[in-house]
């Protein structure tokens, strides 16, 4: 029996969060779903994770709902890029399976209080994981490790300097990041080396079946209204899955800003160390004045393979309609 690691994923389909637990279910031993407010409102975030357990065949899989609201930010939303319902103009009637009465949160805390062998993949907003530790701080030393879609190495979207995830609740990420809870970061740096096009909406539909279909919908939305139909979250998602698709990574100091009029959810990343001819490579402590030694905190995904993210997808919605 292949090994599977086991994960917990918070997050807030949304079109790429979507493509992401396709490749979850099929790749890693999804062990529940957290909703969260991020993409569009949660009515439809958990609506929408009900809706892939269902089309998976994977209702087994428990979903939970978190909160809506950030802690303190005013609402922002990306339904522009989503769509309303948060899955393009994929229309869903009311799933069957049932959503769980227990609070996202206080699952979060439960799973990870009980259990040392389960991950957490965060591909939204990081209200619910940063409500979980301030209830339960015990979990710094519980969760082994957070596989996190957001922020970025160099620039924004939401903003010159902030990417949505962080955007939305910079004063829950920056208790994420503060918790000394091991990070693996995949940030815009990398997710905008993957841009999808219309040729792959075309493979997705000769692929067919149901997710293939769903899946063409939804990419297809997508190119359709996104400058840059990146599929950000199952591009994060599949370092995790084995499949080389994230071919350079490097650990910095990563600090999330609340404060800056112009940085306000801007993950700073400390390169002082990189600063060299070659911005990869570390500068040795001889020739680095001014060095940084604050604690490397975050794994920042750096460099990415196209046509390995592409092998994954395709072969994956492949795989479901085999099952
Ligand atoms: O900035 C991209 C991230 O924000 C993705 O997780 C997308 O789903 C949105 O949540
Ligand atoms: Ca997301």
């Amino acid at each position: 029996m292949e090994f599977k690691k086991k994960v917990v994923i918070d997050c807030d389909p949304g079109i790429d969060d979507c493509f992401a637990l396709l490749l979850c279910i099929c790749h890693l031993d999804v062990q529940g779903i957290v909703a969260v407010g991020g993409n569009t409102g949660l009515r439809y975030t958990e609506r929408n994770a009900r809706y892939i357990t269902e089309l998976t065949g994977r209702t087994d899989i428990p979903v939970y709902a978190g909160y809506d609201m950030p802690m303190l930010n005013k609402i922002v939303r990306a339904t522009e890029i989503h769509g309303s319902g948060g899955i393009g103009t994929v229309v869903i009637g009311e799933p069957k399976k049932h959503l769980e009465k227990q609070h996202g949160v206080d699952f979060l805390i439960d799973t990870f209080m009980n259990h040392d062998d389960i991950s957490l993949i965060t591909l939204g907003p990081l209200t619910n994981v940063a409500q979980a530790l301030l209830k339960e701080p015990r979990l710094k030393e519980r969760i082994p490790e957070i596989l996190c879609m957001g922020g970025s190495a160099f620039c924004g979207n939401a903003t010159p300097t902030a990417e949505f995830n962080i955007l939305v609740d910079p004063e829950a990420a920056k208790i994420v990041f503060e918790s000394g809870i091991p990070i693996q970061m995949v940030g815009l740096n990398l997710t905008r080396q993957n841009l999808m096009c219309a040729a792959d909406v075309e493979r997705l539909k000769e692929i067919g079946g149901p997710v293939g279909s769903f899946a063409a919908e939804l990419l297809g939305f997508s190119v359709g209204n996104s400058m840059t139909p990146n599929l950000c979250d199952a591009a994060a998602v599949s370092w995790w899955t084995g499949s080389g698709v994230i071919t350079k990574s490097m650990k910095v100091h990563v600090d999330v800003e609340t404060k800056g009029e112009f940085t306000r959810g801007m993950t700073v990343c400390d390169w002082r160390n990189y600063m060299g001819s070659d911005p990869l490579q570390e500068i040795s402590r001889e020739k680095c004045d001014n060095r940084a030694e604050l604690p490397k905190n975050v794994e920042v995904a750096m460099e990415f393979d196209r046509e390995q993210f592409r092998k994954l997808l395709f072969e994956t919605i492949e795989w479901y309609k085999e099952q």
